[in-house]
C-alpha cells in the first residue's frame, strides 16, 4: 500500500463567464490542476484536489476528510469576494492544517492598498503618495496630477483601464464616479510614477533568505501613442486588445547595480513588512530620479504555468514541480502564523 501522504490542492470556483472579471478567476482551475499533477509526480506525496465553492463550506469536512499533510493554497477569492480570500487561511489554522504561502495577516493587508502603503511608508519604504476616497472628490489632490485612480480592495488589474490615469480635476471626478459605480468600495488615488515597472518575485528559500529568481519588466514600447503606460485590465487579461501587445513582459531586465540593490531591498522590505509568507511578488515603478516605489504587494501570487512568478522560477533553472515541491516543504515547517 502506498505511504504517500496527501496534499490537497484548494482552489476556488465561485465564477460565472458571465461575470466581467471571469478571464481573471478561472485561470485557477487550470493552475491546481497543474500543481495537483506536480505533487502527484512526486516520490512521497499524492494530490488531492478539492474546489470551495459557492458560499459552502463543505470543502473544510472533506479537506478533514483527507487528513492532508498540507493545503496548497490557491484560493483567491470565496463566494465571488476578493475580500473572503483570507477565510480560507483563517480556517486552516483553526484546524491547524499547515498551507502554503500567506497567512490571514498578510492576505488581509494586501487586500486594502491604503493600509498596506501607510504600512510601508511607517517603516520608510517608498510607495507613491496617496490618498482614500469614499465620495466623488471636489478638489485635486495635493499631490497633483498626473495620479492614478484604483479600487482600494482589488487586485489582477480589476478597474484599472485606459482611462485610470487623469490628468484634470474633470478626468479624475469622472473616473472616480465610475470606480464607485461598479466596485462600490473606497478609491485610492495615488501619484503617477512615469517610468519603468519592476516586478520581483519573492520565494523563501527555507533557511531565511530568498531563492535569487530573476525580475521581470514590463515592456511597453508597443503601446499605442495615446494611451497609457499602465498593465490595464485588458493589458492583463484580453490577448487581442492593443493594450495586451502593449504591456508584454521581459525577464531579466538591465538594471544598474546601485538601482538593483535598491530594488532588492525595498522589495525584500516590503515582504517581511506585510509579514509574508512563502511567496510573494512585489509590484514597483522606478521614478525618473532612479527611486524605486511599491506599488502593490501580491502575496499568494498567480503561480500559473504560464505566469509570471514562475517564468521566473523557471529562469532560475527550476521546474513547476521543484516550484510546487519547495512551497510544499515550506508550508510542512512549524511556524506562528
Ligand atoms: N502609482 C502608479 N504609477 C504608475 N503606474 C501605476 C501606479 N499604480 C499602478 N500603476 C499601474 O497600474 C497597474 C495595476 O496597478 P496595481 O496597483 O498593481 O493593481 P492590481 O492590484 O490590480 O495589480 C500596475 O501594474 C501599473 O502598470
Ligand atoms: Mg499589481
Amino acid at each position: 500500500m502506498s505511504k504517500k501522504k496527501t496534499i490537497v490542492v484548494l482552489y476556488n470556483v465561485d465564477y460565472t463567464p458571465e461575470q466581467g472579471d471571469y478571464a481573471a478567476r478561472a485561470d485557477v482551475e487550470k493552475t491546481a490542476h497543474a500543481v495537483a499533477a506536480a505533487i502527484a509526480a512526486s516520490d512521497d506525496y499524492s494530490s488531492a484536489l478539492v474546489a470551495a465553492t459557492g458560499r459552502q463550506l463543505d470543502f473544510i469536512e472533506r479537506i478533514q476528510m483527507l487528513k492532508p499533510a498540507s493545503v496548497f493554497n490557491l484560493c483567491e477569492t470565496l463566494d465571488a469576494g476578493a475580500g473572503n480570500e483570507v477565510f480560507v487561511p483563517a480556517l486552516l489554522d483553526l484546524l491547524r492544517i499547515p498551507y502554503t504561502g500567506n497567512g490571514v495577516l498578510a492576505v488581509s493587508t494586501a487586500l486594502r492598498k491604503d493600509r498596506t502603503k501607510r504600512l510601508l511608508e511607517s517603516l520608510g519604504i517608498s510607495t507613491p503618495r496617496a490618498k482614500t476616497y469614499t465620495s466623488v472628490p471636489k478638489a485635486k489632490p495635493e499631490f497633483g496630477f498626473p495620479a492614478i485612480l484604483k479600487p482600494n480592495a482589488e487586485d489582477g488589474s480589476l478597474g484599472i483601464s485606459s482611462t485610470s490615469v487623469v490628468h484634470d480635476l474633470a478626468q479624475f471626478k469622472r473616473q472616480a464616479k465610475e470606480l464607485f459605480r461598479t466596485y462600490k468600495q473606497p478609491v485610492l488615488c495615488e501619484q503617477y510614477v512615469e517610468g519603468r515597472e519592476i516586478i520581483v518575485p519573492l520565494l523563501e528559500d527555507g533557511v531565511g533568505d530568498f531563492e535569487a529568481l530573476p525580475w521581470s519588466e514590463i515592456d511597453f514600447s508597443h503601446m499605442p501613442k495615446a494611451l497609457p503606460r499602465i498593465v490595464t485590465y485588458a493589458g492583463k487579461w484580453e490577448p487581442s486588445s492593443d493594450e495586451y501587445r502593449g504591456s508584454t513582459t521581459r525577464i531579466n531586465p538591465t538594471v544598474k547595480p546601485a538601482l538593483k540593490k535598491k530594488i532588492a531591498d525595498t522589495a525584500r522590505g516590503a515582504f517581511v513588512a506585510l509579514e509574508c509568507k512563502g511567496y510573494a511578488r512585489v509590484d514597483m515603478r522606478i521614478s525618473q530620479a532612479g527611486e524605486p516605489y511599491v506599488i502593490d504587494v501580491n502575496p499568494n501570487c498567480d503561480l500559473s504555468p504560464h505566469g509570471g512568478f514562475f517564468r521566473s522560477c523557471k529562469k532560475a533553472g527550476m521546474s513547476y514541480a521543484d516550484m510546487v515541491m519547495k512551497l510544499v516543504t515550506l508550508s510542512l515547517r512549524t511556524r506562528a502564523r
